[in-house]
């Protein structure tokens, strides 16, 4: 059976390419890349089209990721019904999804919600952001893997 995962957050520059690319990373090193349809997307609009934030690509290169083929795009309507589970990066992320998902049946859900943590967003920070949110998403990641993959096997 294969499982879509959508990975979301404000400008799909930051945080959400990254998390796709560690997540698609864990999958392969898991074995399980057949399994799973990965993507993300952000819920504002300012940069669609654009590539990952340098930063980005540049902490996921340190930890031996490449998201350099990634374009921003926005959540769009069906991406409710397409996707069988929504990863917000944090509660406003989680707030927008659930206000717009309409009946949707993706399971929305926070990246780190046991304790809830929020992925901070390091478009303002400095490389210390970067890493941060790389340790975080990356540690999430590995959660999310061995929760939907308990969930279908
Ligand atoms: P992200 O970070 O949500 O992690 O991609 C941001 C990127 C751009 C903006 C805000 C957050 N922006 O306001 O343009």
């Amino acid at each position: 059976m294969v499982q879509s995962v959508l990975f979301v957050c404000l400008g799909n520059i930051c945080r959400s390419p990254l998390a796709e690319g560690v997540f698609r990373s864990l999958v392969f090193e898991a074995g399980r890349s057949g399994e799973f349809e990965i993507d993300s997307a952000g819920t504002g609009a300012w940069h669609i089209g654009d590539p990952p934030d340098p930063r980005s690509i540049e902490i996921a290169a340190k930890y031996g990721v490449d998201i350099t083929g990634q374009k921003a795009r926005q959540v769009s309507d069906d991406d409710f019904d397409r996707f069988d589970t929504i990863v917000a990066m944090d509660r406003s992320n989680l707030t927008n999804l659930n206000s717009r998902s309409n009946g949707g049946t993706a399971h929305i859900r926070l990246l780190l919600d046991d304790p809830v943590q929020e992925v901070p967003d390091p478009y303002c920070g400095g490389p210390d952001s970067f890493e941060n949110v790389y340790q975080m998403i990356r540690a999430g990641g590995q959660r999310l893997l061995s929760t939907l993959t308990d969930q279908y096997s």
